[in-house]
């Protein structure tokens, strides 16, 4: 109608508001331009630490032997490489993403490391999950929630597919609780994160991108209160490296 600005429904993409539908495809060029030296990046970015917080995610996750486990946004296998010892020969590991590059390089880096068997490799996106109800004893999902277009409806979906009793472990970028980290963490974010990304990934701007989406992501609190939403219960926080990262879990009652 003449006259009438149409509202089109936006999300936030790092710091930029995009139209709704555009999200997902942003995100996943981001993923693609960056699938092959993720690991590499992962390492420098984070000096090493990040294999120490995923190691402690598994560990606390309460994943047993026999478990079947879906490893959302599972991406180059980092956390299935440490569930499947854990789930052993009678369980099983899906690893769900999105993205076929980042899944690519995930399933050559396993198989090369002789991890075959009882692991699974599906591309899928987080908010319609392909699975029928009560499927899996837990659901994992480390650095993937942030880059997901409608959270509760993907958390929704979660639930769903959980055993009652199944439970969700999410870990994440958080909020920094001291000032003075927060002031250092900022720096190596908005200074550094770029420049490392041109010269090793020779793309700064995805490296911007993930910056932006950690300060866009909701807090500790805020996500809690999103998953008790979504219906689990039992909703606990961890933090670790003073809130930098931080894991929560739920269960499906
Ligand atoms: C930062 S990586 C994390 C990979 C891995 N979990 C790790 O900890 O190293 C984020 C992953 O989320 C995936 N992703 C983004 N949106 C998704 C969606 N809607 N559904 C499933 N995966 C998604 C991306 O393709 C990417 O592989």
């Amino acid at each position: 109608m003449a006259g009438m600005a149409t509202q089109e429904k936006t999300t936030h993409f790092g710091f930029r508001d995009v139209p709704l539908a555009d999200k997902q495809k942003l995100v996943g060029q981001v993923f693609t331009s960056v699938a092959r030296s993720y690991d590499l990046m992962n390492d420098l970015m984070s000096f090493g630490v990040h294999r120490l917080w995923k190691r402690h995610f598994v560990a606390v996750s309460g994943v047993r032997k026999g478990d079947r486990v879906l490893d959302l946004a599972g991406g180059t296998g980092d956390i299935a490489a440490l569930l499947k010892p854990v789930v052993g020969d009678e369980g099983e590991v899906v690893v769900g993403d999105i993205n076929a590059a980042m899944l690519g390089v995930g399933r050559d880096r396993l198989t090369d490391r002789g991890l075959v068997a009882g692991l699974r490799w599906a591309q899928m996106n987080a908010e319609a999950l392909p699975f029928p109800d009560n499927s899996f004893d837990a659901i994992t999902i480390a650095f993937g929630l942030r880059n997901v277009t409608d959270k509760d409806k993907a958390l929704a979906d979660m639930q769903r597919i959980l055993k009652p009793g199944g439970r969700l472990l999410v870990l994440e970028f958080s909020k920094v609780r001291s000032p003075l980290l927060s002031k250092l963490y900022d720096m190596h974010s908005f200074q550094i994160l770029p420049r490392l990304g041109r010269l090793f990934a020779n793309d700064a701007d995805s490296y911007r991108y993930l910056a932006e989406s950690i300060r866009k992501h909701p807090d500790q609190e805020t996500l809690k209160g999103m998953m008790i939403h979504a219906g689990f219960g039992h909703v606990e926080v961890r933090n670790l490296t003073d809130g930098i990262v931080a894991i929560h879990r739920g269960y499906k009652l």
